[in-house]
């Protein structure tokens, strides 16, 4: 099998440059290690930044996002049992996001692509990438029971964090930096109306928690639980009166209980592979670099690469020119290194430290009095969550 760029991942990241590189009439091949049920039916992210909404719009993958997307004005900070609310088109001049599950999105992109190509091989796992240096890498993958190889002019490692697409580095070409947190996340999807009009983000002793949500009559919620947590350890009950408890507040609010129909258990993470193109082989989205969830980065990061992927293939493409794609790598990461430092901030002010002393907690709750008392420190944290500018 022959094509231009051999994409690895049919996660978000490959199957947006699939379809951005195909309205660009560049040939492209998608190889996903997984079933089409299972790639649809990951539940991840939901807060997409306008950017990412423009993106899917230039790739015509938004009908649905456009009738199904909930628009979001703002958040809600809760600590101390007090509500305050961050107005994002008044702190950013009119900025901003948008609710839309990651699940929806990636089964937008592949009913796209499976009606008018490329190609997307599902239950297809790349094995290795070989001689990214030359002109002509090759990917070999497992497929049908057979060993294939994809011959390619450029590969793309769309292959998210646990991918092979990084392994082909040299380990002398590059660093990884990494930092991990002492907690992890327990997400829960339950069928009941959100008990909010906008996400809420709670400091509380006990732990940090989210409500975010998925439609109209589904919400979705996380709590920090210790690293290393079983989910045999967290009753359905015991999940509700936990969520009760970090959102309380002594205004009259009160949180909606239902059935709970998914969960899962997330560590969190940093982690940024530099840099992210070794010869003709160039990263995107998780399989270069990972955030904690806290923010919501990691797919509206995996998106701008892809923009930026998308838009260096077309200018070598249409023009002949690598300009943009010898950029590239520079390029992201200084954006990559923002998001990065946003998402430890604010994991870092809200979530309880579990060596944490009193001092901590004071400068936890510092950080969080001067974003709600300042509008200058509000406008900060607004223009990094509604997202910065693609390129600085
Ligand atoms: P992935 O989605 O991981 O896709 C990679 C794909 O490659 C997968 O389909 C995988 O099966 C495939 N693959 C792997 N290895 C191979 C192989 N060898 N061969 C072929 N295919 C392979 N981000 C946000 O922006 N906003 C949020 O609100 C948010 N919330 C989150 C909440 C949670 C609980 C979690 C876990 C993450 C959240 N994220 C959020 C992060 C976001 O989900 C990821 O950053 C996003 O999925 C990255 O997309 P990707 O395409 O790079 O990688
Ligand atoms: C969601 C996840 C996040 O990490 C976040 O900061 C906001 C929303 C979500 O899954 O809806």
């Amino acid at each position: 099998m022959r094509t231009t760029v051999g994409i690895i991942g049919g996660g978000p990241a490959g199957l947006l440059l699939a379809r951005l590189l195909h309205r660009a009439g560049i040939a492209c091949v998608v190889l996903e290690s997984r079933t089409r049920a299972y790639a649809e039916g990951r539940q991840r992210a939901g807060m997409l930044e306008q950017g990412t909404v423009d993106a899917l719009r230039a790739a015509g993958a938004a009908d649905r996002l456009d009738v199904e997307g909930m628009v979001h004005h703002g958040i809600e900070l809760r600590f101390d049992r007090e509500r305050h609310h961050l107005d994002f088109p008044a702190l950013t001049g009119g900025r901003t996001v948008t609710i839309y599950a990651q699940t929806e999105i990636v089964k937008d992109l592949i009913a796209l692509q499976l009606a008018d190509g490329p190609p997307l091989l599902f239950e297809a796992e790349a094995l290795a990438v070989e001689q990214p240096q030359s002109e002509a890498p090759v990917v070999r993958f497992r497929h049908e029971g057979r060993q294939r190889t994809l011959r390619c002019v450029w590969v793309a490692g769309c292959d998210g964090s646990h991918g092979v697409a990084r392994n082909a580095f040299p380990a002398a070409s590059g660093r990884t930096y990494a930092h991990d947190y002492p907690y992890s996340w327990l997400g829960v999807t339950a069928e009941v109306p959100p008990s909010c009009d906008e996400l809420i983000y709670a400091r509380h002793a006990r732990g940090f928690a989210l409500h975010s949500m998925r439609s109209p009559q589904v919400s979705r919620f996380y709590l920090q639980v210790p690293r290393g947590t079983s989910l045999r350890d967290w009753s359905d009950e015991r999940i509700w009166d936990e969520l009760a408890a970090r959102f309380a507040v002594d205004a009259d609010w009160t949180l909606r209980r239902g059935p709970i129909t998914a969960r899962s258990v997330t560590e969190m993470r940093s982690l940024v592979h530099e840099p992210m193109r070794h010869g003709r082989l160039v990263l995107a989205g998780d399989a270069a670099h990972i955030v904690p969830p806290t923010g919501a980065k990691g797919l509206n990061l995996a998106v701008s690469d892809v923009r930026l992927l998308a838009r260096a293939f077309t200018e070598l493409h249409a023009h002949g020119s690598a300009r943009l794609l010898d950029g590239y790598s520079d390029l992201c990461l200084r954006r990559v290194w923002q998001a990065t430092r946003f998402s430890y901030d604010m994991t870092r002010m809200l979530h309880a430290q579990p060596d944490g002393d009193a001092f901590d907690y004071r400068m936890q709750l510092a950080r969080l009095r001067r974003i709600t008392a300042s509008r200058h420190a509000a406008a900060e944290l607004a223009a990094n969550y509604t997202g910065l500018p693609l390129s600085p």
